[in-house]
């Protein structure tokens, strides 16, 4: 297993569409748990492909004890078909070190997705592993948490988020 360099704001691959994944191969499984043992290395619950570099329809999720035992960790071309609901909750981002900000999203969500076996399976989720999924499934779309922000909460961090489009461009093309 390896661990790979996170993209941060400002990486122009952040805001790609990632590509829906045809077939599941080895080659996914043993991205995924590279994805997880950096996500967990970081310190994170969730990360997406995009995230380290590869814009494919997949993420990692771990929230420990705040799931039900077994819950899957790895989510390949989710969708989400159900969604209700509603939460305010704190939410960072390895890709947007530094800042957090209070999301509203649907509390609870059905779940269409394609698990580490390859297997199709459809679940309900809520709470946390809920939101990890949401904000990772935006990670898909390119968009990121801080683009939920109102107008007046975005100024507040603009100089934070302008910081770290900086730092982002010295780091290239090193992790580009
Ligand atoms: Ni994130």
């Amino acid at each position: 297993m390896a661990l790979l360099p996170v993209r941060i704001y400002g990486d122009p691959v952040l805001r790609t569409k990632s590509e829906p994944i045809r077939e599941v191969d080895d080659s996914h499984l043993s991205l995924a748990l590279d994805m997880l043992e950096t996500m967990r290395h970081e310190e994170g619950i969730g990360l997406a492909a995009v995230q380290i570099g590869r814009p494919i329809r997949m993420l990692v999720a771990d929230v420990g004890d705040r799931a039900p035992k077994g819950a899957p960790k790895i989510f390949i071309n989710p969708e989400i078909v159900e969604a209700s609901g509603e939460w305010t909750f704190d939410e960072g981002c390895l890709s947007v070190p530094g800042i957090t900000a209070e999301i509203v999203r649907p509390k609870r969500i059905r779940l269409r997705f394609t698990d580490g076996k390859g297997e199709g399976r459809e679940e309900v989720f809520d709470e946390l592993l809920a939101r990890v999924l949401q904000h990772e499934i935006d990670h898909l779309n390119g968009t990121l948490f801080v683009d939920h922000l109102e107008e007046v909460e975005r100024a507040a961090i603009w100089k934070q988020l302008l910081e770290l489009e900086k730092e982002s461009r010295r780091r290239a093309p090193a992790t580009r």
